[in-house]
């Protein structure tokens, strides 16, 4: 039953046994497991072992944000059934979809039809409706988090896990710290604002059907050309990736993803609105949308992605990197940051 378990790897936790890994991402690695007396297979997600489960804060805020997800009870969610911290993990454990995740669905098919990509963003857009009635903001909206269940229905994951956005943990400088993709991410949670909305899931939604209908992420380049230009740079148009694609959708995509939050949609009503009037062919409220807060955008400190320039990778990046790379990538930043220290420390005592 442990077939391709790790030894570290406990045999049982919480409630259920766990029988085989089935993933990895930047918040730990996930698991087949049973529940031990229902007899149900269960997803199983242990976060990296080096999190103190002594660290007053994140356990607190692990707790509750798992509290309040556990709570959450909708059919475009993966509900979360059980959270604690055992055999030096913390965990979570949550309904089994067998998938696949709208990520696999891309990198096997390439770009989807957009009728399938607007209908699973209107699916995915409901669940984050229902979290957000409940003061919940997911903040890692990507295609990675998104499963489709084998009758279609679009689930989202991995909301309510406690996650590192802010700008001192993205510049990591927290053990533990989880650097985000930023293939997805807002400006605003680039900029380091600390309240972010849910209009920053909106961005982050915008950004995955731009890689589902587009085959593509909207930006590539460095982690740090990445984050710069999902500041700083207008949206390449959808059109030059799907030249047919209906440029009510275009307008669409333009809005979910205006650089400033206050010229993207304003609830999720009007944007499952507007995804319901493209599918229909009927007008939409986004139609001829071009993005204001472009038009006003200065550089400046404010609109400088938080992390420094020394401390980057060079690594050109195409399309999306798999989530192992992720430690790669921490430590070949980490080693930059140092280096530029290291150099700005020679000239200074120069
Ligand atoms: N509830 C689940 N049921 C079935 N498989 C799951 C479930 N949750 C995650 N997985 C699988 O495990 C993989 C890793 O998930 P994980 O959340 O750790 O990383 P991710 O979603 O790729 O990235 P992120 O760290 O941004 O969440 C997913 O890609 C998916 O294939
Ligand atoms: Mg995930």
């Amino acid at each position: 039953m442990d077939e391709g378990l790790d030894q570290t790897v406990p045999k049982t936790i919480g409630q259920c046994r766990i029988e085989k890994k089935i993933g990895e991402g930047g918040m730990g690695s996930v698991y087949l497991g049973r529940h031990k007396t229902l007899d149900i297979p269960r997803a199983i997600k242990l976060l990296p072992k080096h999190i103190d489960l002594k660290d007053p804060e994140y356990s607190q805020r692990f707790f509750r944000e798992a509290r309040i997800a556990a709570r959450l009870r909708h059919p475009n969610m993966v509900q979360v059934h059980e959270c604690g911290a055992e055999e030096g993990y913390y965990y979570l454990i949550m309904d089994y979809v067998e998938g696949p995740t709208c990520r696999e669905l891309v990198e096997r098919e390439g770009r989807l039809d957009w009728h399938k990509a607007v209908d699973i963003t209107r699916q995915i857009a409901e669940g984050l409706k229902y979290a957000a009635s409940k003061g919940i903001i997911h903040r890692d909206v990507t295609p990675g988090n998104i499963i489709i269940d084998s009758d279609g229905t679009a689930r989202i994951t991995d909301l309510g896990l406690a996650k590192e956005t802010t700008a001192e943990a993205t510049g990591l400088t927290r053990s533990g710290a989880s650097l985000g993709t930023p293939y997805y991410m807002s400006p605003e949670q680039i900029n380091s604002a600390r309240d972010v909305d849910f209009r920053t899931d909106i961005y982050s939604l915008g950004a995955t059907m731009y890689h589902m209908v587009c085959g593509t992420v909207p930006y590539t380049g460095t982690t740090f050309e990445v984050m710069t230009k999902q500041v700083r740079e207008p949206l390449p148009s959808p059109q030059s990736h799907v030249p047919d694609l209906p440029a009510a959708l275009a307008d669409i995509l333009r809005k979910m993803m205006a650089k400033s939050p206050e010229n993207r949609y304003d609830s999720y009503d009007s944007l499952i609105e507007d995804l319901g009037n493209v599918t229909e062919g009927r007008s939409v409220s986004a139609e001829g949308f071009r993005d204001q807060s472009m038009v006003h955008a200065q550089p400046g400190p404010a609109q400088v992605p938080i992390m420094p320039p020394g401390a980057l990778d060079e690594t050109h990046i195409a399309n999306p990197p798999r989530r192992g790379d992720k430690r790669v990538l921490i430590a070949v930043i980490c080693v930059a940051a140092l280096l530029a220290l290291a150099l700005i420390l020679k000239f200074t005592v120069l």
